[in-house]
């Protein structure tokens, strides 16, 4: 059996988000249910009782993956549903990604702080990860020098998160263009996963990285920016095609395909995106401000690691306070309020805040936060 590390945000979450009052440690944008969609979309959600349950279409219908594909689609560069395979959730994509790449003898580099699967999946499957530090000084994006130095003759490719999960930070295309030309030169490809994609609330939409080489492989789903988590649903996407084909064969002994009723739910919110996405984004901008003014207000005990730029959640620095893991427990155990602890992603005296929850509990939430703050740690 290989090694596997625990997964401490999932454990953090799985233990905790059942018995809270108010969410700020979800990271999806407030998920809607049927009805809220259909007033959104103007258009009510019909499930077709002819519908055979059966196992579907393997790699995903061909209507859904073609609206996938026109996410990661631009003018220049139209993508098909060829390019598209659906998956169970990016953690499905995510896992399928680095089971079909990473193996003994890979060096692969993985940026840090991020979601925790990109770097312990590659490693369960034997590879060697070395983790690529993002900084303040370069806005927590990749250092290009830096990248550089840590490139060795097995690197195969390096895996980057877009927007940043849990700094909130953005790689602009000219930045991921960089990346990719240094990487290609190097025949190193990159995994890009753009589960956030498109919350670009707060700055330039930087294109999808399948937009800028043939040999990226990108990985989204419905739980984020579509606030959809429920459905599970997830997909990789590449212009790769032999990759695609490669991964699926390797889902082939694990899940097979996706339900076909989480493929037409999805459907039917694609068909809608503009209206969720427009929800999401105003609903992500209103609650970021409200953020702000409870820093600013704070007396410098909470302020952003990095002020968010897109993506749904954010790193809160408390100050005085270095095991915020033990802060986090008692916030949901005697406070009832849920925030992910920084150690979950190696970053001590900080608390992962979703602010893409509903404005209520982002609102009660912080209230609390700085009560209980207050409470144990001022005098
Ligand atoms: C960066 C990142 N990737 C993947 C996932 C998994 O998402 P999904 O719900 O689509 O499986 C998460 C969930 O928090 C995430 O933050």
């Amino acid at each position: 059996m290989p090694f596997q590390e625990d997964f401490l945000i999932e454990q953090f979450m799985d233990k905790h988000e059942n018995d809270i009052k108010y969410n700020m440690g979800e990271t999806c944008c407030y998920s809607l249910n049927l009805n809220e969609l259909s007033s959104l979309t103007g258009e009510s959600f019909e499930f077709d009782q002819n519908m055979r349950l059966t196992y579907g279409s393997i790699w995903g219908t061909p209507v859904l993956r073609d609206l996938v594909a026109k996410i990661h689609s631009s003018d220049e560069i139209q993508l098909t549903a060829d390019n598209v395979l659906i998956t169970n959730g990016a953690i499905g994509a995510n896992f399928l990604v680095h089971y079909t790449a990473a193996g003994p003898g890979d060096h692969i580099i993985c940026v840090d702080p991020t979601y925790q699967q990109l770097s312990s999946v590659p490693s369960m499957f034997g590879a060697d990860v070395e983790l690529l530090h993002l900084e303040a000084e370069d806005g927590y994006t990749p250092n290009i020098q830096k990248l550089k130095s840590k490139v060795r003759a097995n690197t195969k490719y390096i895996v980057l998160n877009n927007p940043n999960n849990p700094l909130g930070s953005v790689i602009s295309t000219e930045k991921m263009t960089e990346i990719i030309d240094y990487a290609e030169r190097n025949e190193i490809f990159i995994v890009c996963d753009e589960v956030y994609s498109p919350l670009f609330h707060s700055s330039e939409q930087p294109k999808s990285a399948c937009q800028l080489s043939n040999r990226c492989i990108v990985t989204g789903s419905m739980s984020k920016a579509y606030s959809a988590a429920g459905v599970r649903l997830g997909w990789i996407v590449s212009r790769d095609k032999d990759f695609l084909k490669q991964a699926a064969s390797r889902r082939d002994f694990n899940t097979i395909s996706v339900s076909i009723i989480d493929d037409y739910i999805s459907q039917y919110i694609l068909k809608h995106r503009n209206a969720v996405l427009k929800r999401n984004f105003d609903l992500c901008r209103k609650n970021l401000m409200i953020m702000k003014d409870f820093i600013n207000s704070s007396n410098g005990k909470f302020s952003f690691v990095h002020e968010p730029e897109g993506g749904s959640v954010c790193l809160l620095r408390i100050a005085g306070v270095d095991d915020t893991d033990s802060f986090a427990v008692k916030l949901a155990t005697e406070f009832k309020v849920l925030c992910a602890p920084g150690e979950c992603f190696g970053v001590p005296g900080t608390l992962r805040i979703g602010y893409g929850n509903s404005t209520e509990d982002l609102v009660e939430g912080l209230k609390i936060l700085k009560l209980a703050y207050d409470k144990t740690y001022t005098k």
